[in-house]
């Protein structure tokens, strides 16, 4: 799968990832490299950021800034605004990323399990917002968010209930700013994953046996699960001045699976083509 833009499309721009250092955040970071934006990645994991940076900078030769950040604390946030600014001058863009998951009964769940959920996704997301967004309403900048929800951000889900509460709330946020923030020349907008291999959310989400009992592609009109170019294509077109005027927008990548588990008759799919026959031929 190749890059759908041209090069040089994010030359000159900062774009700042959290949850940079791993699965999706780095494959839209590395695409955005190759488009000729700085990159600065962050997460808690400060080893694993390092060795990201030094992966994509020898994959791409792009400038990419690696500063460790725990999103649940304002004023690491803080630091890396400012770390962002002193190595590349201003800030144009922020990928809101970072993300904890897991399944489970939530009647099984402690209030700290959910709270250690909503903290990272819903929390975290607008500590990043409001700190980056007074820093470019102060400085009369411009600026670009992009927030990975997912499609359970207005159905709800079971089993990752915290999740599926912190991500509407993200979803929320996105539209509400979109609005409020245009006056600063500062857009928001959403994509909506559907499932997309990492090793962090396939280890969480498909625990133990479970990767071999349900294959996520089976639940998916197209029969497949999405490619990490398709999902940094697209991430990079909204962040991108080419969608200047798309602001408060979820766009969903899942192959029709949202719409799929809606429909009151998609389960008819599992009836085989001789059945179909026998009705056809019935009906004559
Ligand atoms: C129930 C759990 C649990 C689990 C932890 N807890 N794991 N409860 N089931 N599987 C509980 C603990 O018992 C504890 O509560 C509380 O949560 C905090 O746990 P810690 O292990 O201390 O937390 P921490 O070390 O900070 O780790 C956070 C984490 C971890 C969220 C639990 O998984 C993580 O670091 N995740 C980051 C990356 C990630 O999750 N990526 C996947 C994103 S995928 P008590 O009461 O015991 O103190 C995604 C996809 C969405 O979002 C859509 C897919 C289609
Ligand atoms: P991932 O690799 O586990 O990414 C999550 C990232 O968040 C990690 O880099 C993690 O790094 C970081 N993070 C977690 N807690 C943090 C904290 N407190 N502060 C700062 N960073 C933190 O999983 P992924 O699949 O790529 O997920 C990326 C995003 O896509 C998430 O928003 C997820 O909800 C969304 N999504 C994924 C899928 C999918 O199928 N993969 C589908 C829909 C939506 P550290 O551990 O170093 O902090």
């Amino acid at each position: 799968m190749e890059g759908m833009l041209k090069e040089g499309t994010l030359k000159g721009k900062t774009i700042i990832i959290t949850g940079g250092g791993t699965g999706l955040g780095k494959s839209m970071g590395k695409y955005m490299l190759e488009l000729g934006a700085n990159l600065v990645i962050t997460s808690r994991k400060e080893d694993v950021l390092i060795k990201t940076s030094e992966e994509l900078l020898q994959q791409t030769g792009g400038k990419v800034l690696p500063v460790a950040c725990d999103v649940r604390k304002y004023d690491e946030i803080l630091n890396v605004i400012n770390k962002a600014e002193d190595e590349f001058g201003q800030i144009h863009g922020v990928l809101n990323n970072a993300a904890g998951n897991f399944i489970s009964p939530t009647e099984r769940l402690s209030h700290r399990a959910f709270d250690i959920i909503v903290d990272i996704v819903l929390k975290g997301t607008y500590y990043f917002t409001l700190a980056a967004g007074k820093n470019w309403i102060a400085k009369k900048q411009p600026g670009t968010f992009l927030n990975i929800v997912t499609t359970y951000a207005w159905t709800g889900s079971g089993y990752v209930v915290p999740s599926a509460c912190s991500k509407a709330g993200v979803l929320a946020l996105t539209r509400s700013l979109a609005v409020e923030w245009a006056k600063y020349k500062i857009r928001s907008n959403a994509i909506a994953p559907g499932p997309f291999p990492t090793e962090g959310a396939w280890s969480r989400l498909l625990p133990g046996d479970l990767s071999n009992q349900f294959n996520p592609a089976d639940r998916i009109p197209l029969k497949r699960v999405g490619q990490h170019s398709e999902l940094a294509n697209l991430a990079a077109y909204l962040m991108s001045d080419f969608s200047a005027y798309i602001n408060g927008e979820v766009v969903t990548i899942d192959g029709g699976e949202w719409l799929r588990s809606g429909g009151e008759f998609s389960h008819l799919e599992h009836i085989p083509e001789s059945v179909w026959d026998q009705l056809e031929k019935n009906r004559k």
